[in-house]
């Protein structure tokens, strides 16, 4: 309606003095936002072009994003369990919690470069950034609430009625319009302003000894998984943690139905993973030490075990590191934390 107003203007305009055209600035009430790819990262794999994030989209999306109105109980928004300060993630919740204190088996990730992920979840359950929210929405352990519910108590604010005329064209308060907002503001969620993005980019910083020794140890025993600028190659993999019989979560097994699957996790990213604690799929190991020992170890045998762990012989041979090493690739990893995201007001909810 307000683009159709500016429409007939510009129209109005220009019929009564088209030599003043040129001074015309078109009124464009929802400005698009620039979606723009750092410079060592690869392209997106969103497509960006099918729902390109506007000033109003992302607004709405933000203000979605954290209503508690989109759960059954009206308190768990979705920053209720991915919180900024934390990089998106629940902090000091080993599993998440959701309405009336549900309890999920799954450890809240972090929320930053999605719109470079081909897939998401812990098992790759959802194939779309734009179809991930029906599931925290939906699961009754999470925010338990349905799209009609959630309609009708949007279509009661006047806030929302005005915020979605102007960020869609259709002006609809419908799930496919909830989606595309939720995507809007979590695709524009880019972290790429570590130290290492800055060493990366040769934009002044330089490792201390300590980081570059650590930087060249995960290079040659992490960088196989955990690879690229985005630290993870995507893949679904089994690192050797031991089944827990409280949740015998069966992993990507659960998407594909293949026994080759059992156990595997898709690999995390590890940017901003200082602040990403506890880890691993269901939260297990407290900090970044626990991690390095697990590693050189803690692991456990399978079937699916990735090979990578084994020798040639078939033996759990982990990834043996000494205690000065671990060190090292600690503070390595400490370079990925990039606190102009997690201050980032546009995110912040206030
Ligand atoms: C009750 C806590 C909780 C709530 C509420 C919640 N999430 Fe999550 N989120 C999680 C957990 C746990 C996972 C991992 C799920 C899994 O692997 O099955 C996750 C995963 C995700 C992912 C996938 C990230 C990746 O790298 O693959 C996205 C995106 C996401 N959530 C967005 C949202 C949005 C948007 C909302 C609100 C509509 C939301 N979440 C609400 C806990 C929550
Ligand atoms: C064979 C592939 C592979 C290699 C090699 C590997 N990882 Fe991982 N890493 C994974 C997978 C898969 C997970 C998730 C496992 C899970 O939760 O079930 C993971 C999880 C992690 C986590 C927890 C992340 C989070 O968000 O909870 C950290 C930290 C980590 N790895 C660091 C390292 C470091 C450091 C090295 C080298 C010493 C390394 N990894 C080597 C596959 C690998």
């Amino acid at each position: 309606m307000i683009k159709n107003i500016g429409y007939i203007i510009l129209i109005l305009f220009g019929a009564a003095c088209s030599s003043e055209k040129e001074d015309y600035i078109p009124i464009d009430q929802n400005p698009k936002l620039e979606f723009t790819v750092p410079s060592n990262f690869p392209e997106p794999s969103y497509n960006v072009s099918l729902n390109p994030p506007t000033e109003k989209g992302f607004e709405l999306g933000k203000k979605l994003f954290y209503d508690g109105r989109l759960s059954s109980d009206g308190v768990i928004s979705c920053g209720f369990c991915h919180i900024q300060d934390f990089a998106f993630t629940h902090h000091t919740h080993i599993v998440s919690h959701g309405v009336d204190g549900a309890l999920g088996t799954r450890n809240a990730q972090p929320l930053h470069n999605l719109a470079f992920m081909n897939e998401f979840t812990w098992d790759g359950a959802a194939i779309h950034l734009d179809l991930q929210p029906i599931i925290p929405i939906t699961a009754e352990v999470e925010m338990n609430e349905s799209f009609g519910n959630i309609i009708k108590k949007l279509e009661e604010q006047p806030e929302y009625v005005t915020l979605f005329a102007e960020a869609f064209e259709d002006q609809k308060i419908n799930s496919e319009n909830i989606l595309k907002a939720l995507a809007q503001f979590t695709i524009m969620m880019i972290s790429s302003n570590s130290k290492y993005d800055k060493i990366e980019r040769n934009e002044g910083s330089v490792f201390t000894p300590d980081e570059a020794a650590g930087f060249e140890l995960f290079t040659s025993k992490c960088a196989s998984c955990h690879s690229g600028t985005l630290f993870t190659d995507q893949s679904y993999r089994n690192n050797g943690l031991a089944v827990d019989p409280q949740y015998n979560d069966i992993g990507r097994n659960r998407v594909t139905g293949l026994a080759s699957d059992l156990y595997k996790f898709k690999v995390p990213n590890l940017r901003n993973i200082e602040l990403t604690f506890p880890y691993m799929h269901d939260g297990r190991l407290k900090t970044l030490k626990d991690v390095l020992d697990h590693y050189s170890d803690g692991m456990v045998d399978s079937e699916t075990l990735d090979p990578m762990f084994k020798n040639s012989e078939g033996m759990v041979t982990g990834i043996p590191l000494a205690e000065e090493e671990k060190q090292q690739i600690i503070s390595f990893l400490k370079t990925l934390t990039d606190d102009d995201f997690v201050n980032d007001h546009r995110f912040s909810e206030f």
